[in-house]
């Protein structure tokens, strides 16, 4: 595999593309939104300027890295040539099915469709394509040019030698693949999502306030971070539809999001990205 096209330049996206062109890949990065393009190449730079200072690459490196990385903002001419589509857009179901039907019809007979779901089911995604033995789940973490993890997911009708070529690449580019099945939530959100669910239920018990739940699960059990801080990362309307995908898949109210969250969302207290979660930004 050369030609990786990656779809989606936001959080994911530009990550995942700084990772394969830093592996001397030639990516194709799509957005619908020259915004999005601009801002992930900004992005790139200003993570690759944070490897220089650490030594990781050198100033020759970025040029190759950048050089490595073309934009497109059309489905279509992204991926002539690609080997492997990633499919990294915002997480809705009808979204990523039209975007896979997509790829379907523009893309080289041979190319292996993933998606970087948290949470949407892989047979799903490939019941809208032509090819859903090529269709895989590639579920990178945040931020992707740190996080070593890629949670591979196969669907229903995944070949074999596929999901044995991704787990090839995957360490071909330094991460460490852990291949599972395609159940709500996966194993990564299946278990993170309950955790953090339960850290605001506790918070809006009034069992103590953000900083020191986020504290005891920090010093407690050697978390980096704690799980309100970590929604706040993430997004809390990502992890209410993380949420309510698991609650509708699994049939079962044990994953309803606590009703904190869901006023939050509607509030608008996003997290980092709109500037207030659980914590001021
Ligand atoms: N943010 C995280 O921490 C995280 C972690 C793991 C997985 N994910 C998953 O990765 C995916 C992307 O999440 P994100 O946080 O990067 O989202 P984001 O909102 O930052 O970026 C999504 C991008 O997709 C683009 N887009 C939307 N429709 C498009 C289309 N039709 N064609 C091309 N581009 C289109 C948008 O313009 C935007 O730039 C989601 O499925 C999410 O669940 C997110």
């Amino acid at each position: 595999m050369k030609n990786i096209t990656v779809i989606g330049a936001g959080t994911m996206g530009n990550g995942i593309a700084h990772v394969f062109a830093q592996k001397g890949f030639n990516v194709h990065l799509v957005d619908t939104q020259a915004a999005a393009l601009d801002k992930a190449m900004a992005t790139i730079k200003k993570n690759i300027d944070r490897q220089i200072a650490k030594g990781i690459v050198s100033e020759e490196d970025k040029q190759r890295i950048l050089q490595n990385i073309t934009c497109f903002d059309t489905i279509e001419l992204g991926v002539q040539k690609a080997d492997l589509a990633i499919e990294a857009v915002t997480e809705n179901s009808n979204i990523k099915k039209t975007i896979f039907a997509a790829i379907d019809l523009h893309a080289p007979a041979h190319c292996i469709l993933a998606s970087n779901t948290s949470s949407i089911s892989i047979a799903e995604l490939a019941s809208a394509t032509k090819r859903p033995q090529q269709v895989i789940g590639m579920h990178f973490m945040n931020p992707v040019p740190i996080m070593k993890l890629v949670e591979i997911i196969n669907g229903a009708a995944t070949a074999n030698e596929v999901t044995e070529k991704i787990v090839s690449l995957t360490k071909a580019i330094d991460k460490i693949p852990c291949v599972v099945k395609d159940f709500p939530g996966f194993i990564a959100n299946r278990i993170l999502m309950p955790m953090i669910n339960e850290a605001i239920y506790a918070l809006s018990e009034g069992v103590s306030d953000a900083a020191t739940i986020d504290q005891i699960m920090k010093l407690g059990m050697a978390h980096p971070m704690g799980p309100l801080q970590l929604a706040d990362y993430i997004g809390l309307d990502v992890c209410k539809n993380i949420l309510v995908i698991m609650q509708e898949g699994f049939n079962n109210i044990k994953y309803a999001p606590c009703p904190l969250l869901v006023n939050m969302v509607a509030a608008g207290k996003l997290g980092i990205k709109t500037g207030e979660g659980f914590y001021k930004y």
